[in-house]
């Protein structure tokens, strides 16, 4: 099975432009809790590098591009995200890391909990034991 499950939002455009609008429990697949965005970020800088125990998120590349790659812990998968109308959804117990900015990207994220450093997982080697369990 795919570790990229990709979200397709439906554009509200007119002629006057485009809207998306996100729901919870509607087309993002659970309650929201928390949105926050990544924004001009340097183009040789690689982030994430986590997991989470209990976390899921929506990253959305609003503007620009930047490319995830996702591990299960058995394999890697990168996805290219460059489109504001598609939705990369991230469960739990998935490793992340951004890399490739475009300097103009705006990367939203739509969390399902608040900001808890407790529910990172920030290294690998302690990820792997984790989803081995
Ligand atoms: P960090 O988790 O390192 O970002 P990334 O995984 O995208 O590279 O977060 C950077 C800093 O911001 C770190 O000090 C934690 C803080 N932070 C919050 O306070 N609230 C949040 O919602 C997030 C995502 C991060």
């Amino acid at each position: 099975m795919s570790l990229v499950k990709l979200l397709s939002f439906k554009s509200l455009g007119d002629e006057r432009g485009n809207l998306i609008s996100l729901e919870q429990n509607k087309n993002v697949p659970f309650e929201i809790k928390r949105v926050y965005y990544l924004f001009n970020t340097d183009k040789d800088v690689t982030r994430g590098f986590h997991a989470h125990k209990a976390l899921q998120q929506v990253a959305i590349c609003v503007k620009g591009s930047c490319l995830f790659t996702l591990d299960d812990g058995t394999k890697r998968e990168k996805v290219k995200l460059d489109d504001p109308t598609v939705g990369l959804y991230i469960g739990n117990n998935l490793w992340r890391e951004m890399s490739e900015f475009t300097y103009d990207c705006v990367l939203m994220v739509i969390a399902s909990e608040l900001y808890d450093e407790s529910d990172y997982i920030r290294d690998y080697d302690q990820f792997l034991k984790e989803v081995s369990l």
